[in-house]
């Protein structure tokens, strides 16, 4: 079986708007906001409160936040990578941030400057200050799977970040594959490893399309066994370690993060495609008869919006079909 109900988090105008060679004009950012929030999307990621000089095209983050913090229908989280983002988050309307670290040694270097135990220590302070504001904190951990630099990521690494994050006080910890690498065969066993010591509904999975491998690795995160089938607990160690194929069924994460026209992509992992297309993961749940509270016609024009913008043919293939017929 899979949950009854998925909760989608748009990253599109972060992730996506991000890497983006052309700046786009904040009016736009605002308006691409206001159609994702307005087709239901329950969280929508609005922008990163990061260096200007590592991150120009989010370089205008205040007054993005400034502009949207008035609407109440969704939730939307900005990065913070320091105390300095924090505040102004926070000063900007804020209401939500989320920090990210790497399962990597040489992208955390790369994407934020420093070792992954220097940004642990980093996040502590952030989520300190951010319990003081009673602000929630949303966890990243990149290149879950694999590192541009380093190859394949061991999932005890990956588990101990996730742990460490969930520790420190986030509400819910994302799983990046960051360079969109992964496959079932790889992503199994990541999860497994994580979910050994975060629970599952605190955990989302967060894939870039690069091989074409997001929505399949999406429906083995989202996999569980029916209470119907499942076996008694009693047997169930001994069943599973047996039929080692039964195991994989069971992760039941639901929540995904995907990028409305599959924009996105990351300014430190060269050749990355964007994340996942929202589009096709909301095509994809509805056909599976799982609730989203997304409209997908709606959703479908904030994707040309901003597709008509940026001067090219949107990154979802359920969009560019659904436009023909
Ligand atoms: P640094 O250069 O080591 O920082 O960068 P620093 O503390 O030495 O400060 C240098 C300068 O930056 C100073 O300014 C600071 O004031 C300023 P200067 O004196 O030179 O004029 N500064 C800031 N300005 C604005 N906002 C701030 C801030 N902090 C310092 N918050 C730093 C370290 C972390 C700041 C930098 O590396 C950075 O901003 N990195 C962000 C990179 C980024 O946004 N990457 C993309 C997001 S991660 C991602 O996409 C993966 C994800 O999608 C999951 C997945 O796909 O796996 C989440
Ligand atoms: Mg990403």
């Amino acid at each position: 079986g899979i949950p009854k109900f998925v909760k989608i988090v748009e990253v599109g105008p972060r992730d996506g708007l991000q890497n983006e060679k052309n700046i786009v004009p904040t009016s736009v950012k605002v308006e691409l906001i206001r159609r994702l929030v307005s087709s239901g999307l329950p969280v929508v990621e609005a922008t990163s409160f990061v260096s200007p000089k590592w991150v120009p095209q989010l370089a205008d983050a205040k007054d993005v936040m400034k502009a949207v913090c008035d609407i109440e229908d969704a939730r939307l989280p900005v990065l913070t990578p320091n105390v300095k983002g924090f505040e102004a988050a926070v000063a900007a309307g804020a209401k939500e941030v989320a920090i990210f670290a790497s399962a990597s040694e040489s992208f955390s270097k790369s994407n934020i400057n420093c070792s992954i135990e220097e940004s642990l220590a980093r996040y502590h302070a952030v989520c300190l200050a951010a319990k003081e504001h009673s602000v929630p904190v949303r966890g990243y951990v990149s290149c879950v799977v694999g590192c541009p630099v380093e190859g394949t990521i061991p999932p005890s690494k990956v588990a101990y970040v996730a742990k460490e994050l969930y520790d420190m006080g986030c509400f819910e910890i994302s799983l990046g594959d960051t360079i969109g690498v992964g496959t079932p065969g790889t992503v199994i066993p990541m999860l497994e490893a994580v979910m050994a010591v975060v629970p599952a509904e605190k955990l989302a999975v967060h894939f870039h399309d690069t091989y074409g491998q997001s929505l399949p690795n999406i429906l083995i995160s989202l996999q569980k066994i029916d209470s119907a089938v499942r076996i008694p607990s009693t047997l169930a160690g001994v069943v599973l370690a047996q039929i080692p194929k039964l195991s994989m069924f069971q992760m039941g994460i639901s929540t995904v993060d995907s990028s409305v026209a599959g924009l996105g992509g990351c300014p430190y992992a060269k050749g990355a495609s964007g994340n996942v297309a929202t589009e096709d993961v909301v095509y994809m749940l509805n056909g599976l008869g799982v609730k989203t509270n997304v409209d997908l016609a709606k959703l479908m024009l904030a994707g040309e919006f901003i597709s008509n913008h940026l001067g090219r043919q949107s990154g979802s293939k359920t969009a560019v079909a659904l436009c023909r017929v």
